[in-house]
């Protein structure tokens, strides 16, 4: 296991400095951030498109991104921090090129969460939190997905599974290289 890393539902939001080291957003960043501003009445409406794009661009969002993005929405980086801390699509560390996401809410707890995770735990060697040694995939914990009456509801990237079987599960995984 080469990467671990706490579910960003279970982080409480961090207070933010201003002295916070930074990282220099890139043209195409901060375009693409701008452009989406521009959609809404206020700025703030549009933090957790600017935090997805840039995780499109850095594969998940790094600490020093935050002010530089508060600073373009114009509003206290601990607001922007707090989204980031609560929505589990963002990644506040690397992941792999893949991203499972399984529901370990109760109805799903109670339809094979722990088989699914028992199997991902035998055949790709991780457990919730961390990323395979060869970074094709990372195991996240989430709240209900909705799917509840075909759990257990988990999805890989933007793909929502339910009624898999734990023996087909990892024939669906195969499918993302
Ligand atoms: S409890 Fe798992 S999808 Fe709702």
């Amino acid at each position: 296991m080469e990467t671990s890393m706490e579910a960003s539902r279970s982080s409480a939001p961090r207070l933010i400095s201003s002295d916070r080291p930074r990282l220099v957003l890139s043209d195409e960043e901060r375009d693409a951030i701008l452009e989406e501003i521009s959609h809404y009445e206020n700025p703030r409406a549009a933090s957790i498109e600017a935090l997805k794009i840039v995780q499109k661009h850095r594969g998940w969002v790094p600490d020093e991104a935050i002010l530089p993005i508060a600073e373009l929405l114009g509003i206290p980086g601990s607001d922007v921090e707090g989204v980031a801390t609560f929505y589990s699509q963002i990644f506040r560390q690397p992941v792999g090129r893949h991203v499972i996401r399984l529901c370990d809410s109760m109805t799903c707890y109670i339809n094979g969460h722990e088989t699914f995770l028992d199997v991902i735990k035998r055949e790709l060697g991780i457990a919730p939190g961390q990323t395979t040694p060869d970074k094709r995939f990372t195991l996240i914990p989430v709240c209900c997905l909705g799917n509840c009456d075909k759990g257990p509801a988990f999805m890989v990237d933007e793909d929502t599974y339910g009624q898999v079987e734990a023996n087909d599960l990892m024939r669906v995984l195969e499918a993302y290289e």
